[in-house]
């Protein structure tokens, strides 16, 4: 028996890192997995793994920022397979590491464009369909500890992230009483693509900075985020709506 035996569960951002290793466990668990990415070979590799260990798994590409490509997703997804039981919303991305006198208007656009239209589109669209369900749903995005903290150098993405914390909240309480629970992770230092843009594979410096702030003092696995997600997804949390959990070896502490 899985976590998440017969469950039918959409995951944005799939193609590598976090997204990756959470579609994994995910299917591990006895989920059938739907990965919406825009990264296509990517999104392909990580269906093979999942095939290559037994699970069920497919790719679409899905553009989050396009509000018809979620619905198409959405609304494929659940004429397929009659409902669609979770959604992982955790596709993102990091924008320049710049202080807010030389970010540039435009990136400030991008990154809130992904990070927070993004998951409103992806929740407004899960949403609409859970409603139609018997029994609700259940949603988590992708926050971060920059969600629940000021972090200098990153002005769109801490703001798009405190906004996905928001978002989580407010959706949780609109929705609470029909069966749709509502949640966000906020990850600390992952090892994933992502970080390594942000230090460079060999910058040890930056990332020295970075170990700094984390008490367990050392950088997370991306597995070690799909646990909680998994946990968060599955009915082991039935309890739990409008939380943004902090898995960040104590940062937050
Ligand atoms: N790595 C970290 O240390 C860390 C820490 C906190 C939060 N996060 C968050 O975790 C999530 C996953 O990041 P990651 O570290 O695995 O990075 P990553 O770059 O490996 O993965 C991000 C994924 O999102 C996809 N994506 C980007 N724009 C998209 C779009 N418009 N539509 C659909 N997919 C899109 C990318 O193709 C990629 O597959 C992000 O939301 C990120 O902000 C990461």
């Amino acid at each position: 028996m899985g976590l998440l035996d017969e469950k039918t569960i959409l995951v944005t951002g799939g193609s590598t890192g976090i997204g990756r290793a959470t579609a994994q466990i995910l299917c591990r668990e006895g989920a059938r997995v739907i990965i919406a990415d825009v990264q296509d070979k990517e999104g392909q590799e990580t269906v093979s793994l999942i095939k290559e260990d037994g699970g069920i798994a497919e790719y679409h590409h899905v553009d989050v920022t396009q509000y018809q490509d979620v619905r198409r997703v959405v609304q494929d997804t659940a004429a397929r397979y009659t409902k669609i039981d979770g959604a992982f919303n955790n596709a993102g991305i990091e924008g320049p590491a710049v202080k807010i006198l030389d970010y540039p208007a435009d990136e400030w656009e991008r990154v809130l464009r992904v990070n927070l239209t993004g998951v409103f589109n992806c929740i407004k669209c899960q949403i609409e369909q859970m409603l139609e369900q018997e029994k609700g749903g259940n949603i988590v995005s992708t926050a971060s500890v920059a969600g629940l903290t000021g972090f200098a150098g990153s002005a769109s993405y801490n703001a798009s992230k405190h906004g996905v914390v928001g978002l989580t909240k407010t959706v949780a309480l609109e929705y609470a009483s029909r069966g749709i629970r509502v949640n966000a992770v906020c990850p600390g230092f992952i090892e994933t693509p992502m970080l390594n843009r942000l230090t460079g594979d060999e910058n040890n410096k930056i990332r020295d900075k970075m170990l700094g702030r984390v008490p367990m003092k050392r950088i997370a696995q991306p597995s070690e985020i799909g646990e909680a997600a998994a946990w968060l997804l599955s009915d082991k949390s039935s309890y739990m709506t409008g939380v943004a959990m902090p898995v960040d070896g104590g940062w937050i502490a």
